[in-house]
């Protein structure tokens, strides 16, 4: 090896960890598919594309998750999720699920990997029992607005056109 190459790869080699940090790689989620088997078909309900958190889909929690998860007795929410009003949605975007941080709560555009939703729809489920606990399942067509809205990315808000522009149609 001529010095000169000598000294181009020892160049070259010194770029490679700055080469390494500075390239973005983007980390593969750790995160496995929840399993759920006798789910409800929400075929049957129109497509919302709008879905309003606030105005949608708290109401949902608060009428339905009470003494658990909202407003929960002791102050201790079951499974460390919290569906109260303003902050449930932080507990559930992208969060792991506190029994096994391998599935994630709600996972943004994917509702059938979205533990959330199994649990809302389906008889079977990959942990625990379906939601709400000891009560009817909700209404069809309130499991078909939360499906909608993970579908839709899960805003926070209506108007959150970042998470709308990668809406894809359900089915
Ligand atoms: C009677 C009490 C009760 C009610 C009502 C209830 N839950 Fe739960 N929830 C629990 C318990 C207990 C667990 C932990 C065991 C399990 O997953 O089945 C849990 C777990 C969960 C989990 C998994 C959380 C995690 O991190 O693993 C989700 C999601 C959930 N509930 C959503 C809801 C929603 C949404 C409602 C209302 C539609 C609801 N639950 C109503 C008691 C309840």
């Amino acid at each position: 090896m001529s010095p000169r190459t000598r000294r181009l790869s020892a160049l070259a080699l010194a770029a490679v960890p700055f080469a390494a940090w500075a390239w973005p790689v983007a980390e593969p989620a750790l995160i496995r598919l929840p399993f759920f088997d006798e789910c409800d078909s929400i075929d049957a309900i129109p497509m919302r594309q709008h879905v309003n958190y606030n105005v949608d889909i708290q109401p949902i929690w608060s009428a339905r998750c009470a003494n658990c998860h909202v407003e929960p007795e002791g102050g201790n929410a079951a499974a460390d999720l919290f569906l109260d009003p303003p902050n449930s949605w932080f507990f559930l975007y992208n969060e792991p699920s506190s029994q096994d941080p391998e599935l994630i709560r709600v996972v943004p555009n994917r509702p059938w990997q979205s533990l959330l939703f199994t649990k809302l729809n389906c008889d079977v489920v990959d942990i625990g029992v379906r939601m709400p606990r000891d009560r009817q399942p909700i209404p069809i067509a309130e499991q078909a607005l939360v499906h909608d809205w993970i579908l839709a990315g899960a805003p926070e808000t209506d108007d959150d056109t970042i998470f709308r522009a990668r809406f894809e149609l359900r089915g």
